[in-house]
C-alpha cells in the first residue's frame, strides 16, 4: 500500500530554479515527490532533481523521450544516473524497447509510457492521420507498455478504468488533470478530484497549479493527500 503523500506528485511548473526551489522549502514535508519537465530541464533542473533526490525526495522526470530505439537506450541510460523514481516515454515499441533496456541496471527509474496527450481529441487524431478511435489507442499502447516490460503509463482519469480493469497491478497509472472542489480547472479541459481519480484507478496524482501557485502550498498539498488516502 502506497502512501498518500508519494502518491502525490507536484508538478514543479515554475519559470526558475530559485522559484520552484521556494515552492519545495513552502511545501517542506507535506510534499514527497516532484515533478520537473521542460520548463526546468534547459535551466538547471537536472542539479535540482539530483538534490532532491539527495534529500530524501522522490522525483519524476517527465521528459517525454521519442527517438529511435538506440537513442532512446543510450539517454535513458544516461537519465539513470540521476537518480530519479520516473521518467516519461512515448509509448511506441521500439521507444519502449529502448527505454527499457536503458535502465536495466537501475531498477529504481520507472518507465512511464505516455499513451495519448490529454490535449489531443480524435478530430486532431484524424489530421494526423489516426483512424483508431481515442479510447482504443489508448488502451493499445497502454498495450505496448506493458509488452515491453514498461512500468507504467500517464492516463487521463478518464481513461485509468478501462487500463486498470485490463491491465490491474502490471502497469501504474499516473494522472494528471486533478482539481480539488472548488480550485481553478485552468486550461485543463477534463479535470476530476483527487478522490475521483484514485477510485477511477489511477495509481499517482500530478497535481501543479493548485499547490505551486496558491499562498499556502502546503496546506494544498497536505488536503490533496488527505482526500487521496480517504479514497483509497
Ligand atoms: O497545473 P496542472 O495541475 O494542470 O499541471 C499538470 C501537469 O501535468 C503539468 O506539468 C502538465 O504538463 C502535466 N500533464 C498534463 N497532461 C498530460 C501530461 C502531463 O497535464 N497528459
Amino acid at each position: 500500500m502506497i502512501d498518500a503523500r508519494d502518491r502525490l506528485i507536484i508538478a514543479l511548473d515554475k519559470p526558475s530554479v530559485e522559484e520552484a526551489q521556494q515552492v519545495i522549502d513552502r511545501v517542506g514535508a507535506d510534499g514527497a515527490f516532484y515533478k520537473i519537465g521542460y520548463q526546468l530541464m534547459p535551466i538547471g533542473g537536472l542539479d535540482l532533481s539530483q538534490r532532491l533526490t539527495a534529500s530524501g525526495k522522490k522525483v519524476f522526470l517527465d521528459f517525454k523521450f521519442h527517438d529511435i530505439g538506440a537513442t532512446v537506450e543510450r539517454g535513458v541510460r544516461s537519465v539513470c544516473k540521476l537518480g530519479a523514481d520516473f521518467l516519461t516515454v512515448h509509448a511506441e515499441p521500439d521507444v519502449l524497447a529502448g527505454a527499457v533496456e536503458g535502465r536495466a541496471d537501475d531498477p529504481r527509474l520507472k518507465i512511464l509510457a505516455v499513451t495519448v496527450l490529454t490535449s489531443l481529441t480524435q478530430d486532431s487524431l484524424t489530421r494526423s492521420g489516426i483512424t483508431t478511435k481515442l479510447e482504443d489507442l489508448v488502451l493499445k499502447r497502454a498495450e505496448f507498455a506493458a509488452e515491453a516490460g514498461a512500468d507504467g503509463v500517464v492516463a487521463s482519469a478518464k481513461e485509468a478504468a478501462a487500463i486498470k480493469s485490463r491491465f490491474g497491478d502490471a502497469l501504474r497509472i499516473v494522472t494528471p488533470g486533478v482539481r480539488p472542489a472548488g480550485a481553478d480547472a485552468n486550461d485543463q479541459k477534463r479535470v476530476v478530484t483527487p478522490a475521483a481519480a484514485i477510485q477511477a484507478g489511477a495509481d499517482y496524482l500530478v497535481v501543479g497549479r493548485p499547490i505551486v501557485d496558491v499562498s499556502e502550498p502546503a496546506e494544498a498539498a497536505r488536503r490533496i493527500a488527505a482526500e487521496i488516502s480517504s479514497a483509497c
